[in-house]
């Protein structure tokens, strides 16, 4: 069902500190600060050879990351994507297995404007899991 693996996504305490740190120091290809206000984040993306990393800063009042900042104050990976070819199906075996989908269990557009659901975390081994259709 899953495919390659789309990005590993970072929560972080200070964006500009962490994205001049993966500029600078590790010498990685990293875009401009993105605001994504439905998902109560701000993102920027870090470009690798092989896939992305995600750092997350919150954006607004009852961003999902804030309250992980505040058990992790110095940050932490925040979840794993993978792809899929067609997420509704993903969704429905995923359920009929008994793994909880995270809100409405409808997919919403993700920071590439395609289609995203998360899984419980509690279902996978601690790790937050979302979903994107390439
Ligand atoms: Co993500």
């Amino acid at each position: 069902m899953i495919g390659r693996l789309n990005h590993v996504a970072i929560a972080v305490p200070d964006l500009d500190a962490a994205s001049a740190q993966y500029a600078n120091t590790l010498g990685a290809k990293v875009g401009l600060a993105k605001d994504e206000p439905d998902h109560g984040v701000t993102v920027v993306f870090i470009e690798l050879p092989n896939t992305k990393i995600e750092l997350l800063f919150p954006l607004g009042e009852d961003s999902p990351i804030q309250n992980f900042l505040d058990k992790n104050p110095s940050g932490g990976i925040h979840h794993m994507c993978y792809e899929v070819d067609d997420i509704l199906a993903a969704r429905d075996q995923l359920q009929v297995q008994g793994a909880r989908v995270l809100g409405s269990g409808e997919p919403k557009i993700g920071a590439h404007g395609k289609p995203v659901l998360f899984l419980h975390p509690k279902d996978f081994n601690g790790c937050l899991i979302e979903l994107e259709q390439v």
